[in-house]
């Protein structure tokens, strides 16, 4: 093991990124499923060379149905493979969400698993005895049930969550699903610790990345075959604080949300939180994937042009409980409900404007600011003249970050944090 990198253990992928790519360019770290142009792309001094077709072929996908729950469009808005939840629907609810309002984000469709059949495969170059794919070692869903539990409260957000606002407010055209706010759910996750599964498998000090993959169907895009779901975690994270989740707010976890366990990665963008976890690779050299190389890094002219490093945490967000467009009667005193939340820490502060951002109240929180958790909050308005009104509000978390008035564009349109303008009408 080279010394360099032999006790190199950090959360922080800004500095990792710098020593993962050195080690790719120097032929010691895999990249599977990432073209050589990719690759080359991500550094930055580097100069062109071929690219290496993925060949691959493609598994039959079946015409199944992409999400397995009811999706009553009084909940659920569809976009593709996709369902955003409406945060109108949310009204009532209390701090976590119903796992039958919980947004479904699925590269391909929901596979249907059975769990006396599963097992969760570790194998790799950091585990003692240096295990293959082929020789792993294997837990079944009673091995990892047999193990202490673990239950955190905690959301599943995706990058993209708030995409649609860089077109609708910034004027910016940027790839991906055009969510609104919905792409984010709260839930009570219970399971065991990543780190356990570690230990009992015998990662060795000098493991540095865990890869899970999901055993949903390779993902098709551009005509390439990306392969499995898959993105690297930095051991240190995988170390800290990360589930391997067997159970939703104290159900089995639904087929949607990744029966039978998914990897819940608290306060990281929804992508490194693998649903239907098949294995792990747990590797002694740096990992590299489609998901943390030409997908979910930065990309466009506020940027490096080898990207940003790999998302990690959320940023930060305010949504209303309120249907978009929908109507308050004038001069009769209303209670506006919402919620916001913070990659970074408990949201502390929640300022509301009812006149499109010209005088900011302060919003009366309703829960205990929490960490990985959004806060409700309220707040009251008389509607005055009628015609239309916009409502906004910001948020301020527990590490002072406020939501700015615009959002940094990138080309993919993740992390939408600007304040999201909130049409309605009052009549
Ligand atoms: N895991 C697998 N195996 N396949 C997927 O398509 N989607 C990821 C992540 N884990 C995905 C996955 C993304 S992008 C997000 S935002 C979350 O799952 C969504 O979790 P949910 O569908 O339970 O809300």
């Amino acid at each position: 093991m080279p010394a360099d990198v032999s006790n190199f253990r950090t959360s922080d992928e800004v500095a990792y990124d710098r020593t993962r790519l050195r080690q790719w360019r120097e032929g010691r770290a895999g990249a599977d499923g990432v073209s050589r142009r990719a690759m080359l792309g991500l550094l930055a001094a580097a100069g062109s060379a071929a690219t290496v077709p993925l060949t691959a072929p493609a598994r039959a996908v079946a015409a199944e149905p992409t999400i397995r729950k009811p999706l009553p469009p009084e909940w659920f808005v569809p976009r593709g493979t996709n369902a955003e939840t409406r945060f109108e629907a949310l009204r009532g609810t209390g701090r976590t969400t119903p796992n039958e309002r919980f947004f479904v984000r699925n590269h391909t469709f929901t596979p249907v698993l059975d769990a006396g059949e599963w097992r969760l495969k570790v194998w790799g170059s950091g585990l003692r005895g240096r295990r293959g794919e082929d020789r792993p070692l294997e837990f079944g869903y009673d091995d990892l049930r047999r193990l202490p539990s673990t239950t955190r409260t905690a959301f599943v957000e995706c990058a993209g969550n708030g995409r649609s606002f860089y077109a609708s407010q910034q004027g910016e055209t940027v790839t991906g699903t055009s969510w609104t706010l919905g792409a984010i759910g709260v839930a009570r996750w219970r399971g065991v610790r990543l780190g356990d599964v570690l230990r009992r498998a015998g990662a060795t000090r000098y493991a540095l990345d865990v890869q899970p993959r999901g055993l949903d169907a390779d993902f098709l895009t551009n005509g390439e075959n990306l392969g499995r779901v898959r993105r690297p975690l930095p051991l240190a994270k995988a170390l800290d604080d990360v589930l391997l989740a067997y159970e939703m707010n104290g159900e089995p976890l639904p087929a949607d949300h990744g029966y039978p366990v998914r990897v819940v990665v608290p306060s990281w963008i929804g992508i490194s939180s693998v649903k239907w976890v098949g294995d792990l690779e747990v590797s002694e050299e740096p990992l590299y994937s489609p998901w943390n190389t030409t997908l979910y890094r930065l990309f466009g002219p506020a940027h490096p042009p080898e990207g940003s490093a790999p998302l990690t945490r959320q940023t930060l967000k305010s949504a209303f409980e309120v249907a978009s467009g929908a109507t308050f009667p004038q001069g009769v005193r209303t209670r506006l409900h919402g919620r916001s939340w913070s990659g970074a820490g408990a949201v502390v502060k929640v300022e509301v404007s009812t006149d499109g951002g010209e005088r900011w109240r302060r919003a009366r929180l309703h829960d205990v600011p929490r960490a990985d958790v959004w806060t409700r909050w309220s707040l009251d308005w008389r509607p005055g003249a009628r015609g239309p009104a916009t409502l906004l509000a910001r948020a301020t978390d527990a590490r002072g970050r406020t939501q700015p008035a615009a959002s940094v564009p990138n080309t993919q349109g993740y992390f939408f944090d600007a304040v999201v303008r909130h049409p309605v009408t009052v009549v």
